[in-house]
């Protein structure tokens, strides 16, 4: 990855994270470029890293061997279509972040014969503890699908998917995976709360047995159900608490969230798509 070149078309939030992210694990500063139609995001992104910012699509990907696109889906047909004839002459790697944008319609819109990875990261690339997942097009060369590995890896976990219609799924689990464990979160703490701890001891408390059990578990060579088997003593407190979320219906109510999810992130790449 050292020497290559990449540019970012759309420098917001994710946009952003990728360049820490590739400048946090080496690459030098000279070897990035980005561009923005908000002025404000250009300069908030040029004040945070000493890359070059510029206005032109045109000019960004001229002389590049990755473009990043970083742009909301409902930009990325005006975004690309303007660019398609430059791209069909230079042909760089493609990386689309954008949630729901299949490769079809990037092909449609940026060339037929370019290689393209579609990807799909969570918030928490903004701390580099992403979780994302990669779908190849079949232009893709494997030293293609490396880089894309590697500029993703910066941020966090990257794995590859089989099939790109997963990815509704991986949008359903990972994607807007942060917010339900935000939502778990807050309804301790609230608990905790009515029980009488005070609300600072409750947030904390609540944020650091998160912390504790998800890093436990990544360490652990066992799997959930094991760990949770391990703390669970028979007659003991967790299995009290246990009994209410399972005989309250927690599974049901997981697998029918992660459904809907997934069934709307399959209407909005049609709509995305059809636009
Ligand atoms: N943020 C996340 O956690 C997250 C997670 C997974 C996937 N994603 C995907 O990442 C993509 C970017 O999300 P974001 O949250 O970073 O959005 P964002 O903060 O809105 O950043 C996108 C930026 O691109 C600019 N832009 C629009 N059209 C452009 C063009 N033709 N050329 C150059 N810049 C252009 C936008 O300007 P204007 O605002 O003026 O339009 C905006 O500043 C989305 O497709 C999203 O689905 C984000």
């Amino acid at each position: 990855m050292k020497n290559s070149r990449i540019t970012f078309i759309g420098c917001g939030n994710m946009g952003r994270s990728l360049i820490g992210g590739l400048i946090a694990n080496g690459l030098p500063e000279n070897s990035i470029t980005g561009t923005d139609i908000n002025a404000e995001q250009r300069q908030t992104t040029a004040s945070q890293y000493n890359i070059e910012m510029l206005e032109d699509n045109q000019q960004a990907i001229k002389d590049v061997d990755v473009v990043v696109l970083a742009v909301k889906p409902q930009s990325m047909e005006d975004t690309l279509k303007p660019i398609k004839e430059t791209l069909s002459q230079k042909k760089p790697l493609l990386i689309s972040v954008a949630a729901g944008i299949k490769l079809s319609d990037l092909g449609r819109w940026a060339g037929e014969d370019l290689a393209i990875v579609r990807v799909m990261p969570n918030t928490p690339a903004l701390i580099q503890a992403g979780a994302t997942a990669l779908y190849a097009n079949k232009n893709t060369s494997s030293a293609q699908c490396d880089l894309a590995e590697t500029i993703m890896r910066s941020v966090g976990l990257a794995l590859w998917l089989d099939d790109e219609t997963l990815m509704d799924t991986v949008t359903a689990l990972s994607g807007s995976g942060p917010a339900y464990y935000f939502l778990i979160m807050e309804v301790m703490e609230k608990a905790a709360l009515q029980l009488g701890l005070p609300q600072e001891q409750a947030r904390i408390l609540t944020l650091q047995t998160a912390f504790g059990a998800a890093k436990m578990a990544l360490e652990s060579s066992h799997d959930a159900e094991s760990l949770r088997k391990q703390v669970t003593s028979p007659g003991g407190t967790t299995e009290q608490a246990l009994k209410v979320l399972i005989d309250g219906g927690i599974e049901d109510l997981f697998r029918d969230a992660l459904k809907a999810a997934q069934k709307r992130s399959a209407e909005l790449a049609e709509e995305f798509g059809n636009s």
